[in-house]
């Protein structure tokens, strides 16, 4: 098991993504509730980056075609609806998801002591 170092307990706000890369994998980071959690940084739609996304109840939405996940679980709560933030009809939605079924994201174990937040490997 190896512990790495990637941010500072101060870096990591609650409600708010931090960007972070972990042996070449990226990961972003949130504290809900007071707790940290880390979860891949890598939209399983098209690959791009969720710390660009919104979050709200615990969740994040990717900012380019509204899929979203919870950060506590990585679990996909929505697939893809829109279009950088405009709703699309239903109908499209199939096309949308260019052939990909709604999938979660991987999650990482995290310590936070004093003021360090580690991911556990
Ligand atoms: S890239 Fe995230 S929903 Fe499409």
């Amino acid at each position: 098991m190896t512990t790495i170092s990637v941010a500072k307990s101060s870096q990591v706000k609650e409600g708010e993504l931090l960007a972070v890369a972990v042996e070449n994998q990226k990961v972003m980071l949130t504290r809900i509730d007071g707790k940290v959690y880390a979860v891949e940084n890598k939209c399983p739609h098209l690959g791009m980056p969720l710390a660009k996304g919104k979050v709200c109840d615990r969740a994040v939405t990717c900012r380019w075609h509204g899929a979203a996940f919870d950060l506590t679980t990585g679990a996909n709560v929505k697939w893809v609806d829109s279009f950088v933030g405009v709703p699309l009809p239903e109908w499209s939605h199939k096309v949308l998801s260019v052939g990909k079924s709604a999938q979660g994201l991987k999650t990482f174990n995290v310590a936070e002591q004093g003021d360090d937040v580690s991911i556990v490997m």
